[in-house]
This record gives C-alpha cells, sequence and structure tokens, in this order.
C-alpha cells in the first residue's frame, strides 16, 4: 500500500473513533450530574462529586471573584475527553448560568450531535427551547434524557407531546418509565425488552437488567408489582403511536430518541450512553463559503468557536478553542490564518481530558484543541493548511440587552477602546459601533456580561466604563435586492442603523411593534436575528 493510502485509511480509522457532542438544558435539569455520570462510565474520574459545578447563583451583585472562578473553571471543564467502548468521545461543556447562552449557542457549531436533558416535574422550559431552535438551525441529531424520575414528575405521554409539540421535533421512545416518583420502579428498555430495576446508587456504575421476552409473563408482575399492568398498557400505546426508531431520521435531526432515568441515582444513563455510542454521528462534513469540507479532505481545517482569557494577570495570553473539522493538525507544523493570511505555527497545543489539560502532538476532526493565543484569532476564524476557505454556520445571534458604553476615564480612552475589543473578539458581548461619531454599544444576553466587562475593563485594561441602558428591541442584520430600497432605507433609520464587529450593516429595532412596521414599510428588504443567514449559508 502507498504511504499516502495508508494515512488516508489512518484518518479514516481516527474519525470513525470520534464523537463530539454536548449536553444541553435548561439550569437546574441536571446537566452537570449527568456529565459527571458519564465521566465516571467513562473512566475520567473516579468519584462523584469531581466536577465542579460551574454555575453563579447569584445574579444581580455577583461576587466577581466568583465571576473569575467561573471563568477559570470553565477553562478547565470547557472540553472533556474520554474513551468509552473504544471511542473517543469529547464531550463539550456548556456553560450553565442563562447569561451565558450566545457561548452555549457557539459551543453548539462545534458538536456532531448533543444530549439534552429535560427535568420530568418541569418539562421543557424557556432556555430548552431556546436551545432546541439552535440545534434545528443546523439540523443537529438530539437524544432526549428525562430526568428526575425519582421525583413525582408529568405523566410521559404529556411530557413526550410536550417535547413534539414546543420543540418542533418527533420524538420516539427507547425506554419506558415503570411508574413514576415514589411508585417509580424502574425503566423497561423497549427495544431490547429488558427491565432494569431501579436501585439508588450514587456511585455503582453498571445496573443489571432482567429479560422479559413477553410482557405477559408473570415475572413482571413479581419484579414490579401492580405497575406491571400500567407497563403493558404503556408499551402498547408507545408501540401503536410512535414509529420504530429511524436512524437516518435522527441523524437528521428529525426525530429524537428519548430515554428515561435518574442522573442523580446513576440510573437509566448507561442504556443511554451505549444507544449514544451505536447511533450518534462521527464528525460530519462542516460548510464553508466554498463548498463542504469532508472530515475525510487530506488537508487540516478547523475554526474559533470559543477564546478563552488567561486567567493569571500576568499572562495577558488567551486559549483558542478550535475545532479540527478535516485532516490533522500537527504541533510545530505552519498553518494559514485565512482572515489575517498569516502563517501560523503552535508549539503548544493541548488537549482536555476530563479536567486535565495535557500537551498533544497530533489532532483529528472532531478534536477540540486549545491554542494559546497572543490576539491573533477572533470568534470564528478559519485555519488551514494553506487553502483560503472560511468556515460558516458560526453566527453571532441577536442580543437581549443595548447598552451605550460610557468612558469614565477620558485619560485612558486607549485602553478602553482596546479592552472593549479584545472583550467583544472574545464573545464575551456583542460590539456595535454608531456610524458616524464615536458611540459604542454593547449587546448581551444577560446583565451579568455587563459586570464581568467593567470589572475586567478595570483589572486588565486598567480603563473605566459605565453603561447606559439603550431601549432597543433586537439586533436585525439585513439583506436586499432592491438597491434602491435599501439606500432610503439606511438615509431614513441613520440614526438605528450601526456596524457589527464585521462592519456589516445592522438595524436596532426598539420594540416589537417598530420592528414590523418596518418590515411592511419595506417589503424588499429582508431584516434576519442572526449574523449568518440562510441565503449567505447555501
Ligand atoms: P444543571 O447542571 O442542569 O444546572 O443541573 P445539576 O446537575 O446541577 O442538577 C440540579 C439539581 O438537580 C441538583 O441538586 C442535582 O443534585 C439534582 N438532580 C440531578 N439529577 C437528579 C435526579 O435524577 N433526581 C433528583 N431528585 N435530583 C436530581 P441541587 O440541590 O441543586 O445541588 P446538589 O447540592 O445536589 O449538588
Amino acid at each position: 500500500m502507498q504511504p499516502k493510502n495508508l494515512g488516508e485509511a489512518m484518518l479514516t480509522e481516527e474519525i470513525n473513533k470520534r464523537k463530539t457532542f454536548a449536553i444541553i438544558s435548561h439550569p437546574d435539569a441536571g446537566k452537570t450530574t449527568l456529565t459527571e455520570k458519564f465521566l465516571l462510565f467513562g473512566g475520567a474520574i473516579q468519584t462523584a462529586g469531581a466536577v465542579k459545578n460551574n454555575k453563579i447563583k447569584k445574579t444581580a451583585t455577583s461576587d466577581f471573584m466568583e465571576i473569575e472562578k467561573q471563568r477559570g473553571i470553565s477553562v478547565a471543564t470547557s472540553v472533556m475527553g474520554f474513551e468509552y467502548q473504544d471511542k473517543l468521545i469529547n464531550l463539550l461543556d456548556t456553560p450553565g448560568h442563562k447569561d451565558f447562552a450566545e457561548d452555549t449557542y457557539r459551543t453548539l457549531t462545534a458538536v456532531d450531535s448533543v444530549i439534552l436533558v429535560i427535568d420530568c416535574v418541569k418539562g421543557v422550559e424557556a432556555q430548552t427551547e431556546r436551545l432546541m431552535e439552535v440545534c434545528r438551525m443546523r439540523d443537529t441529531p438530539v437524544i432526549v434524557f428525562i430526568n428526575k424520575l425519582d421525583l413525582e414528575g408529568r405523566d410521559p405521554f404529556d411530557l413526550l407531546d410536550e417535547l413534539e409539540e414546543k420543540l418542533g421535533i418527533k420524538v420516539r421512545p427507547m425506554s419506558w418509565p415503570i411508574g413514576i416518583g415514589v411508585t417509580f420502579k424502574g425503566v423497561y428498555n423497549l427495544s431490547q425488552q429488558k427491565v432494569n430495576l431501579f436501585q439508588s446508587s450514587k456511585t455503582k456504575i453498571a445496573t443489571d437488567s432482567i429479560e422479559i421476552n413477553d410482557l405477559s409473563d408473570a415475572k413482571l408482575d413479581e419484579l414490579v408489582g401492580k405497575e406491571a399492568d400500567q407497563l403493558r398498557e404503556d408499551v402498547e400505546l408507545v408501540e401503536g403511536v410512535y414509529d420504530p426508531f429511524d436512524q437516518q431520521a435522527y441523524l437528521e435531526g428529525k426525530v429524537a430518541p428519548v430515554f428515561f432515568g435518574s442522573a442523580v441515582n446513576n440510573f437509566g444513563i448507561q442504556e443511554m450512553l451505549d444507544q449514544f455510542i451505536t447511533i450518534a454521528p462521527h464528525p460530519k462534513p462542516r460548510p464553508t463559503n466554498n463548498g463542504e469540507i469532508q472530515p475525510e479532505h487530506k488537508k487540516f481545517s478547523g475554526f474559533v468557536f470559543k477564546i478563552h482569557a488567561n486567567l493569571d494577570p500576568n499572562h495577558r495570553d488567551r486559549i483558542a478553542f478550535l475545532r479540527v473539522c478535516s485532516g490533522k493538525f500537527e504541533r510545530n507544523k505552519f498553518f494559514h490564518h485565512v482572515r489575517q493570511e498569516k502563517k501560523l505555527r503552535f508549539s503548544n497545543p493541548t488537549s482536555f481530558m476530563a479536567k486535565d489539560k495535557s500537551l498533544i502532538d497530533e489532532a483529528f476532526p472532531g478534536d477540540v484543541i486549545g491554542l494559546y493565543d497572543t490576539g491573533n484569532f477572533k470568534i470564528g476564524d478559519t485555519l488551514t493548511e494553506g487553502e483560503s476557505f472560511t468556515f460558516k454556520g458560526i453566527p453571532s445571534f441577536s442580543p437581549e440587552i443595548f447598552k451605550e458604553v460610557v468612558n469614565d476615564n477620558p485619560m485612558k480612552t486607549k485602553q478602553l477602546e482596546k479592552g472593549i475589543h479584545q472583550l467583544t473578539e472574545e464573545g464575551v458581548a456583542q460590539l456595535f459601533t454608531a456610524r458616524m461619531g464615536n458611540k459604542k454599544y454593547i449587546g448581551t444576553v444577560g446583565e451579568l456580561q455587563f459586570e464581568v466587562i467593567k470589572y475586567r475593563l478595570e483589572h486588565e485594561y486598567g480603563a473605566s466604563a459605565s453603561f447606559h441602558h439603550m431601549n432597543f428591541y433586537k439586533a436585525c442584520w439585513f439583506t436586499s435586492d432592491n438597491e434602491q430600497m435599501m439606500e432610503e432605507f439606511i438615509r431614513l433609520k441613520s440614526n438605528y442603523i450601526v456596524y457589527d464587529k464585521d462592519k456589516h450593516l445592522v438595524f436596532l429595532a426598539q420594540t416589537p411593534g417598530i420592528l414590523r412596521i418596518t418590515q411592511d414599510n419595506y417589503p424588499d428588504i429582508e431584516f434576519h436575528f442572526t449574523s449568518e443567514f440562510k441565503k449567505e449559508t447555501v
């Protein structure tokens, strides 16, 4: 065999080994607990409680040290790699706090599938819906885990109906709960026809299951008592109502397999992990401005989806998180930074196995690596082996809170400019600048970012700023084929039209009503709520 073919075969083998995913949920549904259990199963950690709860519980008057701690912790746990059944699993962490939702949305651009955790008492919550919208934009395959079955939750059929209705995706139960809350006896694995009896075990890894080849078997009554008849009825209904599991439809993001369990009790998790290993996608092709790039593409390519400032103020460098999309990344090899048209090489790239960072010599599609950065990278940047395409699908989403930046110390104007520029490049918030004059607006999803920005401006840049609330409702990127209408719109609305970080024009709508009227008045203009829209990506 020619060396080239051997290289290709090895690349394919590495790709097929990898599964890169994220766990997402509304805060408190059980994401952190489930992450920890996965790491236990994968042998990446030995004891429960090892994954820090990277949540900021306080909101309005946050302790800044807590913010700093949060930043530190999320660097360490941003990516957790572990091996399970000969597969290399990359689990990307997403911040628990809703104010960091934009960070979560961006992380979702770097995964190939997600596991969505739902609290069986609360059902689909606000943040669940928004996260699913982001998954749907890219048809990301979704597995649903309905958690906390040990609590008095809602009827499973109602929960499934709610998932379909509110999340706009078809579901297919893979297991079925036997009782709920105090009557919870276990789950029935629908495909293997096995009963897994509930036992509360915070440390035990595997649970034995009992095969029931025929649901009418009296053994079932012995095992689960009077819940047996209910299970028989439920299973008959499930098989009548839901189509059999269709893996292709799952891979296309059209149907979500659903599992039931209790993360804190380590229950129902192994079944889901075993199924995940079998059905979840390998690293997928990624869209670029020059067509799709297959992971098997010989030449290396990847994109930056997250940038983290170094916690140590003596080291002002940052870590850029890069998702490898094709070919092989190698340490000390020169790669091409497409936006800056510049050659860069990295002497200490890191991978993240659980909480430890370690130096790597090479990385393959699906991997996420940390690159030390002295200010070269912006979120969305593409790195290649000489090719000049750029990856698509790393959009900015319309912020929800807008504030004007007010310089409180004119002696430190330069520092403020630099700080604002760098922090927004890191993706802490979005920067919008006036087309005329020097006004700057910061847009975020939550109030917390303003505290983070203010604190970091002072401590890292020596600048001082305050923020004046602006009554804007949405940032809308806009496009049109009607040049005349475009010109008129920009002229008449000039006070509300600003530039985003890439110098694209953005209309800041004050209220939903104003947005609606504007849409009616300018029918040939299309308004978009993310910086990348279908028109551009296809
Ligand atoms: P999150 O990352 O999605 O925000 O949720 P997290 O895992 O932190 O879980 C939120 C709370 O729900 C935790 O309790 C956790 O112990 C609990 N929990 C997770 N899975 C289950 C389950 O299957 N059943 C029950 N009854 N509770 C569950 P906490 O009191 O907020 O924190 P902790 O002190 O227990 O850590």
